[in-house]
């Protein structure tokens, strides 16, 4: 058995026990990642005009490599990356194996996976629990809205709620779809083929700015106020990710849980999605996809329930990771 194929058949034993951890890192080799988990960083106490860096980071214990100091041509965001297509992947892929020094986490500070991509698409009512809770019918045709490429902010940054314009920000854990080339009218069967791999979104929403009444019911301001879409800790490629619509999304609030579904529950499958969006829209490398949010969101709980400063927001997806956000 290759050593790939026995990483990947001890990938859910990692995932699922902490205690594994010890004993199943023998098997890895030291500078081999059990998966390819891109992460956007810049040092702790950096200076200089253009600290931020591409890295592929350790599943074992979060340590990162440092795509720049293996090959100095290495882009330092995950957008160009991409552009650069299939050849800079196995490039990466290549210089991840030689690779033998690594940062540690805790000397770097994680910035968003991705950066300033050329759009956030999001799907609407695509969990049929979230339905439910809003005595909604499930929607046959699928319906989006976007939010901004620059309401995007880190795993493990603050979320901003600005007193004065919003008093109500809840909170939607959702997985995201990061797409890997330029994609025009595919069908759902090579769908996937667009798809470079997947991250947490936290899709914080201002219910106020919801309304039917507010903003001629235009969601705008409802999804796209600043710092409104944590992402991170990492984009996991799509290889590594044994199902997309087999993992777990639970979204805490101070510690205490709010959202805990599996996947398994989306209306709209992830190839559906990318094939309907591809008709309507060119979709491009790095581009975002937020593909829904299960029961437990505030808006729906009795009584209602809204995120206030102070408040910590901890978001996970089984396979991917954890992200912490504060509200401030
Ligand atoms: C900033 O960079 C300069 C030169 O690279 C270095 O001498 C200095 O110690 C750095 N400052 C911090 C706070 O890291
Ligand atoms: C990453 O590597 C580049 C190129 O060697 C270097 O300039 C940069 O400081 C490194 N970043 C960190 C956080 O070590
Ligand atoms: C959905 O229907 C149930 C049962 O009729 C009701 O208790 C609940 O308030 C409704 N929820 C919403 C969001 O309308
Ligand atoms: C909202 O409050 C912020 C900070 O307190 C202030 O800078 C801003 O001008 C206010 N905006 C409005 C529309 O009142
Ligand atoms: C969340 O869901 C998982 C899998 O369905 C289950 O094992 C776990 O007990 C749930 N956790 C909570 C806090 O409800």
């Amino acid at each position: 058995m290759s050593s790939t194929s026995l990483n990947k058949l001890l990938l859910p034993l990692i995932f699922s026990s902490r205690l594994t951890l010890t004993i199943s890192s023998r098997q890895f080799s030291k500078s081999l990642p059990s998966t390819m988990r891109f992460v956007q960083f810049k040092p702790l106490n950096g200076n200089g005009s253009n600290p931020q860096r591409l890295g592929v980071q350790l599943e074992r214990n979060g340590d990162i490599i440092n795509l720049s100091t293996v090959d100095p041509s290495m882009p330092n965001n995950l957008v160009q990356f991409l552009e650069g297509g299939t050849e800079l992947i196995e490039k990466a892929k290549r210089l991840v194996s030689q690779c033998k020094s690594m940062i540690k986490l805790s000397e770097v500070e994680l910035l968003p996976p991705v950066t300033r991509p050329d759009k956030i698409l999001c799907i609407a009512l695509n969990y049929k629990d979230h339905c439910d809770e809003q005595n909604k019918t499930y929607p046959e045709t699928p319906f989006f809205f976007n939010k901004f490429p620059s309401t995007i902010v880190g795993p493990f940054s603050e979320v901003t709620c600005p007193a004065n314009v919003t008093r109500y920000l809840d909170w939607e854990v959702e997985l995201a779809v990061i797409i890997g080339k330029r994609t025009k009218n595919v069908k759902p069967h090579e769908a996937m083929d667009a798809v470079f791999g997947y991250t947490i979104a936290q899709d914080i929403s201002a219910r106020d700015w919801q309304k039917p009444t507010r903003n001629g019911g235009q969601w705008l301001f409802a999804k796209s106020l600043d710092t409104f879409c944590p992402l991170g800790p990492s984009v996991v490629m799509k290889e590594y990710l044994q199902d997309p619509h087999d993992v777990t999304l639970t979204c805490r609030v101070n510690g205490q849980t709010k959202q805990n579904a599996s996947s398994s529950n989306m209306l709209h499958k992830i190839p559906n999605i990318v094939s309907y969006l591809s008709e309507m829209i060119t979709l491009l490398p790095g581009d975002v996809i937020l593909t829904g949010t299960p029961a437990g969101v505030g808006v729906f709980r009795k009584p209602i329930e809204s995120l206030k400063p102070g408040d910590v927001v901890e978001s996970e997806i089984s396979g991917i990771g954890k992200i912490q956000n504060k509200i401030v």
